[in-house]
């Protein structure tokens, strides 16, 4: 059988994270007296911390030191911690050990491409470390999507060709990475958001063992 390389996004695609991530910017934005609502998030899906505090300054047209922006930054990470503080595999979403245990029995290569620097531990609460092959992070990448280099680096960890990677993203900027990174993009979410996607699928329960099958066949 030919071997594809599978790269999954972390946040909004494993685990009902993206949820706590949004709440936890809500929270800092309303601290700072800008408003911050749930379609204004989708631009920072997928985005690196540092990016998502910028989207959210530019959109209280606010500036501030740089030491108020690390403290900021700090402040929102620490509550989100909070939310995932006692996460476990019922946070996985629905059906996506069903598609990692067929990948495994398939001997597919599997990596993690994520920018969130909680990633390993959140793996680790849910009991996924192991199921990987790879995990590219956002502790071992310098550029955020939509650049591809998480993605890139992920190919290169696994060993295989960008073009015979494939990836599930919930945010634009990262559908938008995979295609820029020259891999099959599989958004993972609502069409009208995700249309930049080579396939969307509302959630992993939409996604058939036949699908996958065809994919590595490709
Ligand atoms: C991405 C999330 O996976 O990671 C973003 O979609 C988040 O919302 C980014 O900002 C960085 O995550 P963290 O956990 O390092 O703040
Ligand atoms: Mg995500």
């Amino acid at each position: 059988m030919s071997k594809k390389g599978f790269i999954f996004d972390l946040d909004g695609v494993i685990v009902d994270t993206a949820k706590y991530h949004f709440l936890a910017w809500r929270k800092l934005a309303n601290s700072l007296g800008i408003d911050f609502t749930e379609v204004q998030n989708e631009q920072l899906k997928g985005v690196s911390r540092v990016k998502s505090l910028e989207k959210i300054l530019e959109l209280g047209n606010k500036t501030v030191s740089e030491d108020k922006f690390m403290e900021l930054m700090a402040r929102k990470n620490n509550d989100y911690l909070e939310y995932i503080e006692n996460m476990n595999d019922d946070e996985i979403l629905p059906d996506v050990p069903k598609i990692l245990d067929f990948l495994r029995s398939k001997k597919q290569p599997i990596s993690l491409g994520s920018a969130s620097k909680n990633a390993r531990v959140i793996l680790q609460k849910v009991n996924l470390f192991e199921t990987f092959d790879a995990i590219v992070d956002g502790t071992n990448v310098s550029k955020a999507k939509p650049d591809p280099e998480v993605f890139l680096n992920a190919a290169k960890e696994l060993n295989m060709d960008s073009e015979n990677c494939i990836v599930f993203e919930d945010s634009v900027a990262g559908v938008q990475a995979a295609n820029n990174a020259n891999m099959i993009s599989i958004g993972i979410g609502e069409k009208e958001v995700l249309h930049e996607a080579d396939y969307v699928f509302k959630d992993f329960t939409e996604i058939s063992i036949d699908f996958i099958e065809e994919l590595i066949k490709k």
